[in-house]
């Protein structure tokens, strides 16, 4: 998922200098419990433990109805269990419709429950739920998201699953049979399909030039969006983005399938594209022909490049494991952990851009 982050990025050059998460004395505290008598679902208990009330932004976030990444699930050999649900790419811009917001005042907690079968294909055994990630926010009930995002990280919770009930509990995204073709699919207009070629082109040489960075670049750009200056760390993601550029560099051939119109019906409003992890189906929305220019020179400014390398990194046909959507924008992008960062999307296509811009 991806936001157009137009407004934040306007925000974050007027305010050089952003508050960092924790001189604003915000906090989530979020508890995982199993449901009981449920095949999977996972109960998470969100508290505000800092002293402002947040607005917090639910689409594309922990907080989504929409069949998100919301869990990371892992089995009893500590391996990661595949997300079969949507990542989306969202409008990031101070209009967003009240929809989207969840207001929690201080000191106030709501429960929600998230169905980790219908995303996650579970056999019988015991397995692992955890979360963590940054929420961007407005203050009270504002609307105005500030270019800051509070942060979370839950307990492991340890679940026994029965695989026979898991098996039959009704799946998120429906398997649909749709013929193996090459990378750019057939369905786009002219004119969407010469806007998507160029973007995957430009999508090459931005994810080309950061894997250089990555590899051999300056230490310093590298820690500021991955945290950390460690040799493999490196040599990891800049694989991944040389496995991007390979995917953008051609139409024809490769392990993911790209789409011009919404074959699965997961845009709305806000919604710019959305990448299908289980089948590498990559899909964009309208507003990303209508309100994204093809590559911007301005420092973190979202673009159809770096919209299209977002969600590359997120198919395993691409790189395995894919990304998640563990935040979204510069400054909740760089409050997350090394860790976290480096299985973010939106860290890559931030770095690609800041490599590409010299910022
Ligand atoms: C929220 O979930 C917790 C843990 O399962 C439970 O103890 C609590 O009663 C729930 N609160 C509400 C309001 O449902």
């Amino acid at each position: 998922m991806y936001f157009a982050r137009a407004s934040l990025i306007l925000a974050a050059v007027a305010n050089a200098a952003s508050i960092p998460n924790g001189k604003r004395d915000t906090g989530l505290e979020v508890t995982l419990t199993a449901a009981e008598g449920s095949v999977a679902d996972v109960i998470a208990t969100v508290k505000n433990v800092g002293a402002e009330s947040l607005n917090l932004l639910t689409l594309g976030t922990f907080l989504d109805a929409a069949p998100v990444q919301k869990l990371a699930v892992v089995d009893e050999a500590n391996a990661p269990v595949a997300f079969t649900g949507v990542y989306r790419s969202i409008q990031y811009s101070n209009d967003l419709s009240d929809n989207y917001f969840k207001l929690l005042a201080a000191g106030e907690s709501f429960n929600t429950t998230i169905n980790a079968a219908a995303v996650h294909d579970l056999k019988s055994g015991t397995y692992s739920f955890s979360a963590e990630g940054a929420i961007p926010f407005a203050i009270g009930d504002s609307k105005e998201l500030t270019d800051n995002a509070v942060t979370y990280k839950t307990n492991v919770l340890t679940m026994a699953v029965d695989g026979e009930a898991a098996k039959l509990a009704p799946k998120a995204i429906p398997e649909m049979t749709i013929a193996e073709r090459t990378v750019l699919q057939s369905g786009c207009t002219s004119s969407n399909k010469a806007a998507t070629t160029a973007a995957l082109s430009s999508c090459a040489s931005l994810a080309r030039a950061a894997s250089t960075a990555a590899k051999s670049g300056s230490s310093s750009k590298f820690s500021e969006y991955f945290k950390t200056t460690s040799s493999s760390v490196r040599s990891t993601v800049a694989a991944r983005l040389s496995a991007v550029a390979t995917q953008c560099g051609s139409i024809t051939s490769g392990g993911t399938k790209y789409y011009c119109t919404d074959v699965y019906d997961y845009c709305e409003s806000n919604v710019l594209a959305y990448t299908l992890p289980s089948t590498n189906e990559i899909v964009n929305c309208p507003l990303y022909y209508s309100d994204l220019p093809l590559l911007s020179s301005t420092c973190h400014a979202q673009d159809r490049a770096t919209t299209s390398l977002h969600e590359m990194t997120h198919a395993p046909a691409t790189y395995s494991p894919g990304t998640d959507d563990n935040a979204y924008g510069y400054s909740a992008s760089i409050a997350l952990s090394s860790a976290s960062a480096v299985l973010n999307a939106d860290s890559y296509a931030l770095y690609a851009n800041a490599i590409y811009v010299g910022c």
